[in-house]
């Protein structure tokens, strides 16, 4: 382990990054070990590359506004749930097919390191505070166990949807051990398959990686489109291949409405013959911080709302909607050729995106730094950046108090995607759930509660679950119903068609239960 005789100290002058090895003569032995390892897995020469072709794209797009280049997604290439209801129920049955077939795998982004969230754990064990305390992991393993129940009773055989888990370096272990700890919250261990995205440096403005401690460089993961390169190295692919996999679902960790694996996207998707496929939800404010997909010299892609002016972003279409509202919320559909086709072939053409950040660092005499503006970036690649290399891409648009709530943040008053929003997103999407499946909800003194809650004279309800009178704050019944009982609402008549049931509702495999009145 010396980094003269070794060629390392030539391998990092060659690269212009000889400062990594400043303090090696202060470092004890075990960092010495640890820093040697770090540096002899890296790639300097294609790190310099990445930095300079990403700081060239970042600085000639920066001022350039893409509004003249922009067209809105078609109407033959999208789906709605509300404009197609005639067509959701074909949709769905195919499908379901597929995955009665097992062709359908879900594959999760769980890779990020969820700074705004401050959970020192990765964010898939967050429990937003539901009634049972289900993480995020949980609920959907037990959505994947559901559909699989759905998908058999179409068809009548037994179907496996295998869950691929992208981790990053820092979240892979204690993912693993979560889930072994959790006995896979019921599914198969063979069909939960985990592999690792890879790290990137941050760099200086100057391109110099930069030193997070003395014996150690500042790595953060490469961006959910990290995946690509993963999928190739980690033999992802061809596990899929073994498998028989045909279509892909694509997600996010941290949104709790997830439909993982929708039978329903699914089916549309296939059906189109799509090879790609994004979910959306409708942007209705102009000044949203969402991107939107959209064409952009023909291809599709997704354009942030920095790269708009004002004008084009309230542009609205003949029906009144935004011309431009397609939210993208980082759901997708892939065949498997096409993620074949882009990992073997396009990968290498995707650019990384630049974030700019307050990066930590140790200065020359060897003390840590946490400055106060931006000194540096970390490099990105997104998922949605290869839905330019479609043939035949599609855009499926589904209701956001449905589908997508997503946590980002921690609590804070009037926080915008936070545990608190979370839970409620999923709660007050359960309560609907009672009320269409027959179901009513009473107060504490047996009287019914209106099905909408108006501010001040109907009242609201309390975080626990009962009628707030006083401050007319809007909040959800508390109401959560298991995905083991229910995917997305079906089957619940049953359960709870015309009775009357008090808040915290509680339906799982074991029945119905009303906390608050059995003094739980
Ligand atoms: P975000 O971009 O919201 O990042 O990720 P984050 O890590 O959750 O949170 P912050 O920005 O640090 O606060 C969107 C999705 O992409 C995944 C995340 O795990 C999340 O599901 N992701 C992000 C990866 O899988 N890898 C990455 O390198 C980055």
């Amino acid at each position: 382990m010396d980094p003269n005789t070794s060629g390392l100290v030539q391998k990092l002058a060659e690269a212009g990054q000889s400062h990594l090895l400043q303090f090696w003569k202060e470092l004890s032995t075990k960092e010495q070990q640890e820093l040697f390892q770090d540096l002899q897995g890296m790639d300097f020469l294609e790190i310099n590359k990445f930095f300079k072709s990403a700081m060239e794209t970042s600085s000639s797009t920066k001022h350039e506004k893409m509004d003249g280049r922009m067209e809105p997604v078609p109407r033959e290439v999208l789906g709605s749930v509300t404009r197609d209801r005639e067509s959701l129920k074909d949709w769905e049955a195919k499908g379901l097919d597929c995955i009665g077939q097992s062709k359908v795998a879900v594959l999760l982004l769980a890779g990020g390191q969820g700074t705004r969230l401050g959970f020192s754990h990765p964010k898939g064990m967050y429990d937003v505070g539901l009634p049972s305390h289900k993480t995020l992991f949980q609920i959907q393993a037990e959505r994947i166990l559901k559909l699989q129940q759905l998908a058999k009773q179409k068809t009548t055989v037994n179907c496996c949807v295998p869950w691929y888990i992208m981790t990053s370096g820092r979240t892979m272990e204690s993912t693993k051990n979560f889930f072994s700890e959790h006995k896979y919250f019921g599914l198969d261990k063979d069909n939960v398959i985990f592999f690792q995205q890879g790290m990137l440096p941050a760099m200086d403005y100057n391109g110099k990686i930069i030193l997070e401690s003395q014996g150690k460089l500042s790595m953060a993961p490469d961006g959910n489109g990290g995946l690509y390169r993963a999928l190739g190295n980690q033999g992802i692919l061809d596990d899929m291949q073994r498998r028989g996999v045909e279509f892909i679902h694509v997600y996010c960790v941290d949104n709790i409405l997830v439909k993982v694996a929708d039978p329903t996207f699914i089916g549309f998707c296939v059906q189109k013959g799509a090879d790609c496929g994004a979910k959306v939800v409708e942007k209705t404010n102009p000044t949203e911080a969402v991107g939107v997909v959209c064409k952009v010299d023909g291809r599709y892609q997704v354009v942030e709302y920095s790269e708009i002016t004002l004008a084009t972003a309230e542009k609205r279409s003949s029906d009144g909607r935004l011309m431009f509202s397609a939210g993208n919320v980082a759901n997708h559909f892939f065949s498997f050729s096409f993620l074949r086709d882009v990992v073997q072939e396009y990968e290498p053409q995707l650019q990384h995106h630049v974030a700019q950040k307050k990066i930590p660092f140790v200065d020359v005499q060897g003390h840590i730094i946490t400055p106060e503006k931006p000194n540096g970036i970390k490099m990105e690649k997104f998922v949605f950046d290869i839905f330019q290399f479609a043939k035949t891409f599609v855009v499926y648009e589904v209701l956001r108090e449905d589908e997508f709530s997503p946590l980002k943040n921690a609590d804070a008053q009037d926080g915008k995607d936070t545990p608190t929003t979370a839970r409620h997103a999923l709660m007050s999407l359960h309560h609907r759930w009672v009320l269409n499946a027959g179901g009513h909800f009473i107060d504490e003194n047996g009287r019914r509660v209106p099905a909408i809650p108006r501010d001040g004279a109907a009242g609201s309800v309390t975080d626990d679950g009962n009628r707030n009178l006083k401050d007319g704050t809007d909040l959800p019944i508390k109401c959560e119903i298991s995905p083991l009982v229910s995917y997305a609402g079906e089957g619940l008549e049953k359960l709870v068609k015309g009775r009357e049931l008090q808040a915290t509702l509680m339906i799982d495999e074991h029945g119905v239960h009303e906390l608050v009145k059995n003094g739980v």
